[in-house]
Formats: C-alpha cells, structure tokens, sequence
C-alpha cells in the first residue's frame, strides 16, 4: 500500500476526506478502503459531476425547443404490417437465429430498489400457477426460439445470452443458474459480465462515504454496457461465435420476446444497424422514454427529463407527438456495438443524474450508517440508447403494448406495473394464444366460459369483495410454457377444437420430452 501517494492524488483532486478515519480503521478497513480507492481517476469522476450538473441545470428547457417526433421511413407498425410481411420478417429473423447470428444481451445490473426485494429481479417469481421466474421463462423462450431456427434452417442453432450484472447482481445471479441447471441451456451459452460502480457524491462535489471504509457506490447505468463491453471480452466471445445481430434487453417485462425474430427481421429490412421496440404512449406522463430526434440525431428522451408541455402535445388527429414509447428492447449490429465501445465514442455518452437519499456515515458517529430524509447527493448514470445518436441507419418497430408489454416495476402496494399486473398480463395473453389456435373452455360445471366474460359472470364466479379483480383473472386466463410456443405458434394441433376446463396451463420444462396439460386448478 502507497498510502502516501494515493493520499496526494485524494487531495489534489479536493476528495481528501476519503481518508479521514484512516487512523481509525483496523488493518482489514484499512486494506478494503485502499483497495476500493487506489484504482480509480478522481479527476476523471470529478468530470463526469461536473459535466452532469451542468447539464442537469438546463436540460429539459433546452430540450423542449429541439425535440422532433420520429421520420414515418424509419417506423413500422405491427398492426398496420400485412400478414405476409410480418411472415418474411419472422423467416428472415429465424433464418439469422437459425444459422447462429443472433444474442441477446440482458441489462440485469440495476438494484430493482423500486421493487424492493434484497436479490436480483430476474429471481422474482410473480406468482404464476407455474411458479416460474423471470429468468426461467426467458431461458425457456430462449430454447424454444433455438428449436424454432432449427427448424428453418435444418442447422443446430444457437443464442447465446449475455448477462450484464453490477456487484450487487453478479453473484446471487451465478448461483441462481447454476442452482437450476441453466434451465436446460448449455452452460457455455450464458455469459455473466460486469458493469461499473461510480461513487455517489454529495451536493458539494464530495464523494459520500457509506462507511469509514466505503465509498458509496451505484451501478453506472444500462449505459455502463459500452464501457464494460470494451474491458470484457465480450465482443471477442460474439465474433468468434460468428454473431451479427444483437437484441439487448431490460430484465423486468415479462412479455418480452427474446430475439423477436419480426423485429430482427424489421430491422434487417431496413439495413438498420440500431433500432428500437416501442409502444404507443399510453397517457402523456406516463414513466417510459420517448423516442424522437433531437438536433437531427435520433434519441431517447426519458421520462424524467420531457417537461409535461411537451409530453402533452398532440396532433391533429389527437394523438401524442411523443408517443413512441420505449420498452428497453433494442437491436444493434455487432460493428455497430464495437464502434459505439470504443473509449472516443463512449466518452462521449454523458451522465445524467439522479438526486438520490444516500446512506452515509453519520456525523457524530462514524461507525454508524444513517439514512436521510431528503435528497443528499447524485448518482451518475449513463442510459443504454443514448448511443442512438451514433446510428447511421435507424429503424423502430412498433407493437401492441398487451401483447409485448408488462414491466415489473414496483411491490404489490402500488397501482402499476407490479407482480399482479405482470402475472395478469402473461395469463391474458396465453389465453388469446389458446383461443385463437380454437380451444374452448368451460367452467367445473361444464358451462361454457365467453370469450369476453362480462364483470357480472366473474362476480357470480365468487369475485367482488375486493378480490373481484383477481378472481376475475383465475376466471379467464392460462399459461402455457415457452417450451410448448414461444409466441402462439404451434398450438392449434394441442388445442383446436376442445373443450377445456378452466384454468388451463400447458406445462413443460426442460426435463420433459412433451407438455401435459393441466386443467382446472391453480
Ligand atoms: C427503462 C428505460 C425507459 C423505458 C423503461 C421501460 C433506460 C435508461 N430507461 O426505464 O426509457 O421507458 O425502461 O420499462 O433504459 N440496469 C442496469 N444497470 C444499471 C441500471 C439499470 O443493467 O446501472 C438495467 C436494469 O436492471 C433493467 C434496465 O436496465 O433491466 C432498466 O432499468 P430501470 O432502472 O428499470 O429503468 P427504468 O427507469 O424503468
């Protein structure tokens, strides 16, 4: 340890005060601390806060003036695309998966403090008569999807899946899978990597000590992919695998369609080498990122930086200006990827900042940790599309929200975006997927179940009492296994034409050659 050193750039760099109970610390603190704080630039992140604040001073104002809503050339929509378009892109997205072009990548590094459970969120299982997770269930669409390559191309296929976690995610991650086998994924095909920790600093450009032997530390957000793809050896690992296309992803929708082969099919046919999945904005303050252009480049702006005047406006046929509502789902060539990681691109990503209550070491005593009341500090974070602006051929793919949208977000106390509305949601549209392949159902008592079942019939089914809305959704809705359709497909020759007690699932895992179907009970 050159303690004497690292106390001379500390200082230099106005950060001195890292060092102030070094006194005090036993020989292991002394060790941790030294090691936390001798790597890192302090120059460097005095940088990115001073760069960050400046921006945050006048970001939405100027922002306003220069937002434009997207090009109609760059956009497609599913529902206004023609059967036979959406089919050549899905042959065209399996073709590249089937010949092993394609991954996908996970953004899975964020601490889901929103949600509030103490392990990452993919481990969240929100309550399906399956009990699978979110992990499971995008494994398992995975497979299916390998199958489904398979099947076009004649060739053995495969994804790999790239899992970008942070310290707080890495290794409960890694357990996790391999606890559960890799939910019959080859072992190989899953990469964990890790994102950066940036220190959180105080309102006075003061690194906030956690602890008197350290720092306090947050993820440096889903932007931090760029800069953890070029000291990883990631990018490598895709070349020598042969992969062009990459789907990178956010952890938390458990809709969400892995490698949708439509989209990459999308985006192929545009000769884009960045594109992104979007929703119709469903009301103008509505939490998501829009997708617009700002000074001629294409963007994101995200929901905490659009002023409500802008989010509001509307055209001429009542519809939101922004409305491209983004869903963390983007498309990127692999030259794209290594372009936008390389040090003189990504330096120029910027930090946007979060005011944040951050746990410090309390002034009369050091040894304890207090919590405040009020915002203290920031923490830096860069966002994983603002390398938009980079993209010399753009494409966005719009889809219908009930079939591709259901983020997990907050605990069960909350109105939206929860366990309950993920597990609704999944339910909801496994069971269009049974009704459109012909499958009918009935009740225990052979009647059979509408369609479209009215509030009255599901009260009459025992609901009301405040638990309408639930028994509501046990009244109408099945799951079916990724492994039996990945999205609908396939079903008819299991469904059509029967009649089936409600609630069904169509279970199977990887350890079972066929589903079985389970009817009635969950
Ligand atoms: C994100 C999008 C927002 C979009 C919304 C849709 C960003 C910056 N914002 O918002 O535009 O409308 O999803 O649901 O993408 N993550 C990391 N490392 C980090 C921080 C986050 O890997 O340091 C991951 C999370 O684990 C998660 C994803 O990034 O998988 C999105 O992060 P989250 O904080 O949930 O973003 P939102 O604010 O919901």
């Amino acid at each position: 340890m050159n303690i004497e050193e690292l106390r001379g750039r500390l200082e230099e760099a106005n950060q001195g005060h890292l060092l102030q109970y070094w006194d005090q610390l036993s020989d292991s603190e002394k060790q941790q601390l030294y090691k936390e704080l001798s790597p890192r630039d302090f120059n460097e992140i005095n940088g990115f806060y001073k760069a960050a604040m400046e921006d945050l001073s006048s970001a939405s104002e100027k922002l306003d003036d220069l937002l434009e809503p997207l090009p109609k050339e760059v956009c497609g929509r599913a529902v206004n695309t023609g059967q036979e378009t959406l089919l050549q892109y899905d042959i065209d997205g399996l073709t590249e998966i089937g010949e092993s072009r394609v991954a996908v990548l996970l953004l899975a590094g964020g601490q889901g403090t929103r949600l509030g459970v103490p392990y990452p969120k993919g481990m969240y299982n929100v309550g399906l008569p399956s009990g699978k997770t979110l992990y499971q269930i995008q494994a398992e669409r995975l497979l299916k999807l390998q199958r489904l390559g398979e099947s076009v191309t004649g060739n053995s296929c495969k994804i790999p899946w790239y899992i970008m976690t942070s310290e707080h995610t890495k290794q409960s991650t890694q357990d996790f899978f391999q606890e559960h086998k890799y939910f019959g994924l080859q072992e190989d095909d899953v990469v964990l990597f890790e994102q950066n920790l940036l220190p959180c600093i105080g309102f006075d450009g003061k690194i906030i000590l956690e602890k008197p032997y350290k720092m306090a530390l947050a993820p440096d957000g889903n932007g931090g992919l760029y800069r953890a793809l070029h000291h990883s050896g990631v990018l490598k690992d895709m070349e020598s695998r042969g992969i062009k296309y990459i789907h990178v992803y956010c952890v938390d929708n458990i809709l969400v369609k892995m490698a949708d082969p439509v989209f990459i099919g999308f985006c192929i046919s545009k000769g884009a080498n960045c594109g992104a999945k979007v929703v119709e904005k469903a009301f103008p303050t509505e939490a998501v990122g829009v997708v617009c252009k700002v000074e001629g480049k294409y963007q994101v702006v995200e929901y905490s930086e659009i002023t409500l005047k802008t989010a509001e406006k509307r055209d001429s046929n009542g519809r939101l200006v922004f409305n491209a509502g983004n869903i963390c789902n983007h498309f990127f060539t692999l030259d794209f990827l290594k372009f936008v990681s390389e040090p003189s691109q990504e330096r120029q990503l910027k930090h946007h900042v979060a005011k944040k209550k951050i746990p410090h070491v309390n002034d009369k005593d050091f040894r304890v940790t207090t919590k405040p009341d009020s915002p203290n500090g920031i923490k830096m974070e860069k966002f994983v599309f603002d390398v938009f602006h980079f993209a010399t051929s753009f494409a966005v793919w719009e889809v219908i929200r009930e079939d591709e949208f259901a983020p997990l977000k907050n605990a069960d106390t909350a109105d939206k975006d929860t366990p309950t509305t993920c597990r609704r949601a999944l339910l909801n549209l496994h069971h269009r997927y049974l009704l459109a392949a012909g499958a009918e159902f009935v009740d225990k008592d052979g009647n059979n179940i509408p369609h479209i079942p009215s509030q009255k019939k599901a009260e009459e089914k025992g609901g009301g009492n405040g638990q309408k809305g639930e028994d509501e959704a046990l009244f109408v809705e099945s799951e079916i296994s990724p492994l039996v359709s990945y999205a609908g497909e396939g079903l008819n020759k299991l469904v059509e034409g029967r009649k089936f007690v409600s609630p069904v699932y169509l279970s199977q895992d990887f350890t079972m050659d066929k589903p079985e179907i389970v009817e009635g009970e969950w």
